[in-house]
């Protein structure tokens, strides 16, 4: 994708973080992790990056959607720079537990869609970004798995939460508590992942999937995203009545005058997002 995506970007803006680089195109913003000599290894310094970059796509309403991907052939990312436990205390990894937790966050309560585009190991930390995206593609060569536990730690940027959300409580204890690696057939087994492709057309499916994104209504996936992200965390009850809500209100919208019209017409709806 490196070599295809180079020279047609409409935006770039390469020159302004140091771990990271931010590319939009036809709607969509692909975030890359950058230290693939490190195989993309999150330090501070990028969490941080990432936090700036993504509180700025927020608010473009030229993005529709983000990508999240790892440079390099080899790795998404490995997680946590191990370096920084190296000469933490106790506070200072509570603080690195805490910046990563927001930035999850951030991913989660995003009114965009996310999507992990997954080529090679996807571990710790890079697995915990992932896990707070709203969709995850990998190639079949990728590997996944939360290995804190080796070194006598455990996951701190959600993992312990989120996993068995997504692939249940047994299957969590399971990557959690022995650390090892699990293929992308395994990993699409459990659920954790949504699709797996081949590492040719890598590319070519990952933008056909984030195309349908695009093309869809922000407002409607804005809520749908909120509230099954909501939903899944609170009583049947209170989500059956945030998921009315949300539908009264997106019934007001443009969009929606848009979608049935062009149900009617027997045409392709364009939405813009009011
Ligand atoms: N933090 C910092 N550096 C890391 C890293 C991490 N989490 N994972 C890999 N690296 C570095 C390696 O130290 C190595 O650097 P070097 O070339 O200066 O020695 C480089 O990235 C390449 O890694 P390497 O281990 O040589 O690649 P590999 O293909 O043999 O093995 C892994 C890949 C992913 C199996 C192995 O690197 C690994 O187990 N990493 C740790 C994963 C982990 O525990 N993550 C959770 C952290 S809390």
């Amino acid at each position: 994708m490196e070599e295809k995506l180079k020279g047609d970007f409409t935006s770039m803006s390469k020159k302004k973080y140091d771990t990271i680089t931010v590319e939009k195109k036809d709607g969509v913003a692909w975030v890359t992790l950058n230290i693939p000599q490190r195989l993309n290894a999150i330090t501070l310094k990028m969490i941080k990056e990432l936090a700036s970059a993504i509180d700025e796509l927020e608010e473009d309403k030229d993005v529709k959607c983000v990508v999240l991907k790892g440079a390099g052939d080899k790795a998404f990312s490995v997680g946590a720079d191990v370096t920084m436990f190296s000469s933490a205390t106790p506070t200072k990894t509570q603080t690195i537990a805490i910046k990563g937790q927001e930035l999850t966050r951030k991913i989660e309560l995003s009114s965009k869609p996310f999507i992990a585009a997954i080529n090679g190991y996807c571990l710790g930390g890079g697995l915990e970004m992932a896990l707070a995206c709203d969709f995850r593609i990998a190639t079949e060569n990728s590997e996944f798995g939360s290995p804190e536990i080796r070194l006598g730690i455990i996951p701190g940027w959600g993992a312990t939460q989120r996993l068995p959300r997504i692939v249940g409580l047994a299957k969590a204890k399971e990557l959690v508590m022995f650390g090892d690696r699990i293929s992308a057939e395994e990993a699409l087994k459990i659920g954790l992942i949504n699709k797996i492709v081949s590492r040719e057309k890598f590319e070519e499916e990952v933008e056909a999937f984030v195309k349908k994104l695009v093309e869809g209504p922000p407002i409607a996936l804005k809520y749908a995203k909120h509230v099954l992200n909501f939903g899944s965390q609170a009583s049947l009850e209170v989500g059956l009545k945030v998921e009315a809500e949300a539908l009264g209100l997106l019934a007001s919208t443009n969009d929606a005058v848009e979608g049935i019209s062009a149900f009617f017409e027997k045409r392709k709806p364009e939405f813009k997002g009011e």
